[in-house]
């Protein structure tokens, strides 16, 4: 059985000036520790699904069910980390914010503290625990957010381009650091991104969504040992695939 089964989901928005369709008719099944990638056009849908999934939103039409379970609001089986820096709360420590969800859940503040420092260890950020979010850079800023999303154990890691907003560089690196972090939690990812190379790098298997109102194009399956070598003939092979079915290379 899949981990996270979607089923003719859609969802419609009503504003003031009329209907608009979020995400039409999705269909998908995603495997427990599958690293799976959205990408698609500007407005295609991919926050929209993601959102649905994460229970934030519920779809107009159609099911997702996670572990079986059909979703019905936000759980705690799933961890959510954006692409804005501002998802921290500025008044707590990174080692506060990590601990946040473990204290809702009235987890001892010793036991808490502990996990949330292993979490802030496996990002790579066990020196700057008592640091506030404006002390830390924005790649720091997305680590404590990832490791706070994890700190509750969820089966389920759903990620809305978490590095969009960093320069090259810091994405280099964050994108390693990812891809090692789900090693060794082997979660179940679904993750947004614009950027096809981040998604060859990353993903079992990347999704390609239509342009708006969006649906399932296609998919392609990355077939390619970790770790991946983004200058490798075959990882821009996969590259090109990926920019043709987005429509965004001819030949
Ligand atoms: N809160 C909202 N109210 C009304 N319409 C919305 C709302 N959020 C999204 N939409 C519309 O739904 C469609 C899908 O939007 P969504 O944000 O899911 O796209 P996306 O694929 O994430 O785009 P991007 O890549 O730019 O982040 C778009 O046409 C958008 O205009
Ligand atoms: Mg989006």
């Amino acid at each position: 059985m899949a981990e996270i089964e979607i089923r003719d989901v859609c969802l419609n928005y009503d504003t003031p000036a009329g209907r608009v369709t979020g995400v039409q008719d999705v269909s998908l099944d995603i495997d427990r520790s599958e690293f799976l990638c959205l990408v698609g056009p500007s407005g295609c849908g991919k926050s929209t699904l993601l959102n649905i999934i994460a229970g934030f939103i519920p779809p107009s039409g159609g099911e997702i069910r996670i572990g079986g379970r059909k979703v019905d609001g936000h759980g705690m089986d799933r961890g959510v980390v954006f692409q804005d820096f501002a998802q921290l709360f500025p008044w707590r420590t990174a080692l506060g914010n990590v601990a946040f969800g473990l204290e809702m859940k009235g987890v001892p503040k010793d036991e808490r503290e502990a996990i949330a420092l292993e979490q802030l260890r496996l990002v790579k950020l066990d020196k700057f625990v008592k640091s506030y979010p404006h002390h830390l850079s924005g790649g720091m800023q997305q680590r404590v957010a990832i490791a706070r999303a994890l700190a509750y154990n969820p089966a389920v890691l759903l990620m809305d381009e978490p590095f969009a907003a960093l320069d090259a560089l810091t994405r280099d690196d964050m994108q390693r650091l990812l891809a090692d972090v789900w090693r060794e939690t082997r979660k179940t990812v679904v993750y947004v991104t614009h950027n096809v190379s981040e998604a060859v790098y990353l993903a079992d298997r990347v999704i390609v969504m239509t342009p708006h109102p969006g649906t399932v194009k296609t998919e392609v399956q990355i077939a390619l040992p970790r770790p991946r070598d983004p200058l490798s003939v075959e990882f821009l092979d996969y590259q090109k695939k990926l920019l043709r079915e987005l429509g965004q290379m001819q030949n």
